[in-house]
């Protein structure tokens, strides 16, 4: 019998509970089919909460998580009826400083050829990993205004960047390179502009790079890396930046394997509590009409599994998600013609007995 891990679930708002359904019917059924033992919890933070007593990310929370959970899987935070983003922002960015998890691994992976919006790519030439700084860089929440409201308003919006902050997620992405079997880190910043942060990133890269004389590693300024992205994905393998940055080259990243309801997310802190979410948001014009694509989000409970070192159960799923697309069953920004909810029948459908368990 493996290890029981327990699991906080967060499924949040719009289409954030629908696809979080369809991954934890996924969970039900790995139970059922490999040597899992996977108990879950769910809580309600999300706009709803916020809105109706106050409550973002309750106090103790944080402590809570990491006592007694073993990792979080989150469907999304955002609600129009929140435009402050106060409780994404104490939530989700709550979760990610809070828990210290400076990983975000961001794998880009494409299913099948007919869901890139590139001509003539294989699904060999898409395949590659973003390890994004996660704790720091344009989201440390630093700044102010001045003469707020005035014609001479003056708004502040600060960077960080820590020499451990900077090295620990540069470590992260050689280690990943190296255990995974990938020859070549390429860095993105924007050092040429950035002269104080880039700097530090550029040394630290270097130094870095130097314990790992078996590993290639590559320089892009980021502007060249999101048109690069788009003409010659097949050049990356991982792909290590920082914080904002490392946002929006994953949405050009999600849009090359098929869109955003096909990219799967990992908040991590090695031997610690971790966050797994889809990398898409609550998506709200799509919410309550059960036709948000449920794969990103299941594809992120494959990696929750492979973190946890349930990696058969996590092929499973992974190949169960590539039958469904090759055989066209799959919601209609892949294609198809499913619901959420057939669509995660369907992959639940394909994930077949291993015969492993006692
Ligand atoms: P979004 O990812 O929610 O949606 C952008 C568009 O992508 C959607 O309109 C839809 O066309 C497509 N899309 C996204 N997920 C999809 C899915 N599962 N299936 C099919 N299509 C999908 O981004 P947005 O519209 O910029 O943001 C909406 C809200 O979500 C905002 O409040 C934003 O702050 C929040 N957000 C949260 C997270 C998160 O919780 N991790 C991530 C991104 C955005
Ligand atoms: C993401 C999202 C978040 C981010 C937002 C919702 C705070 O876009 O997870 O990619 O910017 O990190
Ligand atoms: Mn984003």
């Amino acid at each position: 019998m493996a290890d029981k891990k327990r699991v906080a679930v967060v499924a949040g708002d719009g289409i954030g509970p629908e696809v979080i359904s369809e991954a934890v019917k996924i969970i039900e059924r790995v139970r059922e089919t490999h040597d899992v033992e996977l108990e879950l919890t769910h809580f309600d933070w999300g706009a709803d909460k916020f809105l109706n007593d106050g409550i973002t990310l309750p106090d103790g929370a944080l402590e809570m998580l990491a006592e007694n959970f073993d990792a979080i899987l989150a469907g999304a935070f955002g609600d129009p009826r929140v435009p402050s983003n106060k409780h994404a922002e104490d939530i989700l960015l709550g979760m990610r400083r809070g828990l210290d998890l400076y990983i975000n691994q961001r794998p880009v992976k494409l299913y099948a050829e007919n869901l890139t919006p590139l001509k003539n790519r294989s699904i060999k030439e898409i395949d590659f990993v973003v390890f994004r700084e996660n704790t720091e860089g344009a989201y440390c929440g630093a700044g102010g205004f001045l003469k707020k409201g005035t014609a001479d308003e003056i708004a502040m919006q600060e960077e960080l960047n820590t020499r451990k902050g900077v090295e620990r997620i540069i470590v992260a992405a050689f280690d990943y390179a190296q255990k995974s079997n990938r020859k070549k880190v390429t860095m993105a910043d924007k050092s040429n502009v950035q002269r104080f942060g880039g700097d530090l990133w550029q040394r630290t890269f270097k130094e870095v790079a130097a314990r790992y004389p078996d590993i290639q590693a590559n320089h892009q300024y980021v502007d060249a890396m999101a048109m690069f992205m788009v003409l010659d994905p097949s050049q990356y393998e991982v792909i290590v930046t920082n914080n904002l940055f490392g946002d929006i080259l994953t949405d050009i990243g999600a849009a090359l394997q098929g869109g955003l309801g096909m990219a799967a997310s990992g908040n991590i802190h090695p031997n610690r509590v971790s966050l797994f979410e889809p990398v898409h948001g609550s998506a709200p014009p799509l919410a309550g009409k059960g036709i948000a694509n449920p794969i990103g989000a299941i594809l992120t409970t494959a990696m929750m599994l492979e973190w946890f070192g349930f990696n058969e159960a996590s092929s499973a799923i992974e190949k169960a998600v590539r039958e469904c697309i090759e055989n066209n069953e799959t919601t209609k920004d892949l294609g198809g013609s499913l619901s959420t909810n057939e669509a995660g029948t369907a992959i639940r459908l394909r994930i077949a007995d291993c015969g492993l368990r006692i």
